[in-house]
């Protein structure tokens, strides 16, 4: 274990699986005390088994304020701050828009765009007060919107232009803002599409490179709230390198 983060208290959501579990595993490894946050309250719990350090499981839906809101109290009423927010909980129903199931749609604006800002709201007033650091886990397809991610592109756009609105609001009181934009990264996050075409596409986009790790990702997070105070790491891109588009 190192000790980089020693002493500093970070909520990651969306940390049953996946990106947010890698870097909850990270942050805990440098030392950092971690509130881990997900509807899947039994894959927290094995989680917190395997963390170095001290780790609070917590229930979490952010697309309920009041579950958000409660995520944060209880992170800061057991290790006393919140120093660093890693907003990651997100899901991805890839289709086309032309008879989609609208159901889908509402879920990806609730959980990945307005999630997000309400983790945000909830986490602002404690990360003023020990100058922290937002990290906003957006994706290439933040950057570039293709064909059959029309809505999932739009919260991750989404994502970035409430980031830049926060880190123009914050950054002169000390808060870092950072955009992590992953390509495809080896998760769960495709096994959920519901249309078969789409979840057989990115299963054989997965089969055709070296993708990414979510210990990939988890590093970069690491390296951008470790910087000193005066740095800002605003964005980082990581595709695999295997990755044309
Ligand atoms: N994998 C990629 O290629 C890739 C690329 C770019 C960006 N990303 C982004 O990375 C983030 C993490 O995804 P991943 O790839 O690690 O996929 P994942 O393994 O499916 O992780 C998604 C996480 O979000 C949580 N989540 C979903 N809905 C939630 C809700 N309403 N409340 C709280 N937590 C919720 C899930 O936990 P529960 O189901 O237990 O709630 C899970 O822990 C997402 O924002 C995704 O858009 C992924």
């Amino acid at each position: 274990m190192n000790n980089t983060l020693a002493g500093k208290v970070a909520l990651v959501t969306g940390a049953s699986s996946g990106i947010g579990e890698a870097t909850a595993l990270a942050l805990s490894a440098e030392g950092a005390l971690v509130a881990v946050g997900a509807r899947r309250a039994d894959r927290l719990d094995a989680l917190v088994h395997k963390a170095a350090g001290e780790m609070l499981a917590l229930e979490l839906d952010v697309t309920d304020q009041e579950s958000v809101r409660a995520a944060v109290a209880k992170t800061v009423e057991r290790f006393g701050a919140l120093d660093i927010l890693v907003n990651n909980a997100g899901v991805m129903l890839a289709g086309p828009i032309g008879g989609a199931d609208t159901t889908e749609w509402t879920r990806m604006v609730e959980t990945n765009l307005l999630g997000s800002m309400y983790t945000v709201h909830a986490a602002l007033p404690h990360l003023l007060e020990r100058k922290g650091a937002v990290v906003q886990v957006s994706s290439t397809s933040g950057r570039v919107a293709s064909a059959a991610s029309g809505v999932y592109a739009a919260t991750k756009f989404g994502i970035t232009a409430f980031s830049e609105a926060l880190r123009q609001e914050v950054t002169a009181q000390g808060v870092r803002v950072v955009v992590v934009e992953p390509g495809f990264v080896a998760t769960e996050l495709a096994d959920h599409i519901t249309d078969p075409t789409m979840r057989a596409a990115a299963q054989q986009m997965a089969t055709s490179m070296r993708t990414l790790q979510p210990e990939d990702i988890a590093n970069a997070v690491v390296y951008a709230v470790t910087q000193p105070q005066h740095v800002a790491v605003n964005e980082i891109l990581i595709r695999p390198t295997d990755q044309t588009r």
